[in-house]
C-alpha cells in the first residue's frame, strides 16, 4: 500500500510546489560581492529558490558575468544576470527587494575583524549610497566584516540620503546561530538541525553572546562545559581562519548561513508569517545603538523585535562584556560616515 501512496503524494507535492512558484516567484535579489568565496556558494544556493524571479550578481572582478553564466545553467526559474565594475552597480541593484552584501576583504590569521575596517568601510559606504539611490526600500543583509561597524555605516549613509528605514537593514549573524546548533548538537548527541539556540549581541569575539539557557531543546552543561561551549562559538570564525592558514575565512558555511537569512527575508516578503531570525540591527534594547536579537520578519523587514528574554547570571555577565565592544564598534562606523 505504501508503495502506491508514496509516488502519488510525491506528485501532489510537486504540483503544490509548481502552483506556489507561479504565485510567488517575483522577488529580485542582488548579491554584491557575488564572485567571492561567500558570494559564489551563496548565489548557487539562492538560484535554487522558487521564490526568486531574478538573481542579480554584482562584483568588481571581471569574471562576474562568467559566474552568472555558470549559475544560470542550473535548471531553476530565477533569471540570472551578471554585472561588473562600479559603473554597473546601480543597474545591478535597481528594483531589488533584497540585497545581500558579502563584498570586501576577509581576515588572515592574526587579524581581528576590526582590522578589516580600513579596507571594508568604504566598500559598504559605496554600496549603501547606490542602494539609497536605486533600491531604497530593499531589505539589506550585510555580511561584510566588521559587521558591528558596517551596519552603522550603512544606516548612516541611508540617513544622510534621507532614506533610512532601520527595520530594513540587517547585519547577518546567522552563522553564529548555525555554529551554535552544530556544536551543541554534536556535544549532546542531538540532530543539529533541530537545535535552536539564540545568539545575541554582535558579530565579533566577546560581542557574540549565545543564550544556551534558552536553547530548544533544553540542554544542560556544567559551568566549565558551558564556558568552553560559549568560547568555541565566539571563536569559531578564528578557528576557520587559522585552519585555512592564510586562504581566507569561512565561505561555505557562510554561503549556507547567508542563504538561510536571505530566504527568511524572502519568505517574509512573500507573506509567510512567523519567520524568525536573529540579526544585528538598530536597537537600544541593551543600551547600545545596535544589537542582535531574535526578530519576527515581515513584508517591511522587522515586524517585531523579540528582545533578549530571560538571561542566566552568566549570560548577563557576557552581555555586560559585549556592550562596551559594540559601543566602540558602532561609534567607529558612525564617525567614518561623518
Ligand atoms: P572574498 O575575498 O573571497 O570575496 C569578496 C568579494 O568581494 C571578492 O569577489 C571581491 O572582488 C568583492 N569586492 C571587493 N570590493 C567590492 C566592491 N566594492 N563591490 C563589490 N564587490 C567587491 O571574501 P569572502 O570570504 O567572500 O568574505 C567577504 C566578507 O564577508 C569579508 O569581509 C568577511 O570577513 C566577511 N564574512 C562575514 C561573515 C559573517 O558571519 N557576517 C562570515 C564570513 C565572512
Ligand atoms: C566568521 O565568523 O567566520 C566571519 O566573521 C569571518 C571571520 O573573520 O571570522
Amino acid at each position: 500500500f505504501s508503495r502506491i501512496v508514496k509516488p502519488t503524494s510525491a506528485l501532489a507535492c510537486q504540483a503544490t510546489r509548481h502552483f506556489s512558484t507561479s504565485k510567488q516567484n517575483n522577488t529580485k535579489v542582488t548579491v554584491v560581492g557575488a564572485a567571492g568565496g561567500i558570494g559564489q556558494p551563496l548565489s548557487l544556493l539562492l538560484k535554487q529558490s522558487d521564490l526568486i524571479s531574478e538573481l542579480s550578481l554584482y562584483d568588481i572582478v571581471k569574471h562576474t558575468p562568467g559566474v552568472a553564466a555558470d549559475i544560470s545553467h542550473m535548471n531553476f526559474p530565477a533569471r540570472v544576470k551578471g554585472f561588473t565594475g562600479p559603473e554597473q552597480l546601480r543597474d545591478s541593484l535597481k528594483g531589488s527587494q533584497v540585497v545581500i552584501i558579502p563584498a570586501g576583504l576577509p581576515r588572515k590569521p592574526g587579524m581581528t575583524r576590526d582590522d578589516l575596517f580600513t579596507a571594508n568601510a568604504s566598500v559598504v559606504r559605496d554600496v549603501a549610497l547606490a542602494v539609497s539611490e536605486v533600491a531604497p526600500t530593499a531589505l539589506v543583509g550585510i555580511i561584510t566584516n566588521p559587521v558591528n561597524s558596517c551596519v552603522p555605516i550603512f544606516c548612516e549613509v541611508m540617513r544622510k540620503a534621507g532614506k533610512l528605514d532601520p527595520n530594513r537593514i540587517f547585519g547577518v549573524s546567522t552563522l553564529d546561530l548555525v555554529r551554535a546548533s552544530a556544536f551543541i548538537g554534536e556535544a549532546k548527541g542531538l540532530n543539529p538541525k533541530e537545535v535552536n539556540c539564540p545568539v545575541i549581541g554582535g558579530h565579533s569575539g566577546i560581542s557574540i553572546v549565545p543564550l544556551i539557557s534558552q536553547c530548544q531543546p533544553a540542554v544542560q552543561f556544567s559551568q566549565d562545559e558551558l564556558a568552553k561551549m560559549v568560547a568555541r562559538i565566539q571563536d569559531a570564525g578564528t578557528e576557520v581562519v587559522k585552519a585555512k592558514a592564510g586562504a581566507g575565512s569561512a565561505t561555505l558555511s557562510m554561503g549556507f548561513a547567508g542563504a538561510r537569512f536571505a530566504l527568511s527575508l524572502i519568505k517574509a516578503l512573500s507573506g509567510q508569517s512567523n519567520v524568525i531570525e536573529c540579526a544585528y540591527v538598530m536597537s537600544d534594547i541593551a543600551g547600545t545603538k545596535y544589537f542582535a536579537t531574535p526578530l519576527i520578519l515581515g513584508k517591511n523587514g522587522i515586524e517585531k523585535n523579540l528582545g533578549i528574554g530571560k538571561l542566566s547570571n552568566y549570560e548577563q555577565e557576557l552581555v555586560n562584556k559585549a556592550i562596551p565592544e559594540i559601543k566602540d564598534n558602532v561609534a567607529k562606523g558612525e564617525q567614518f560616515v561623518k
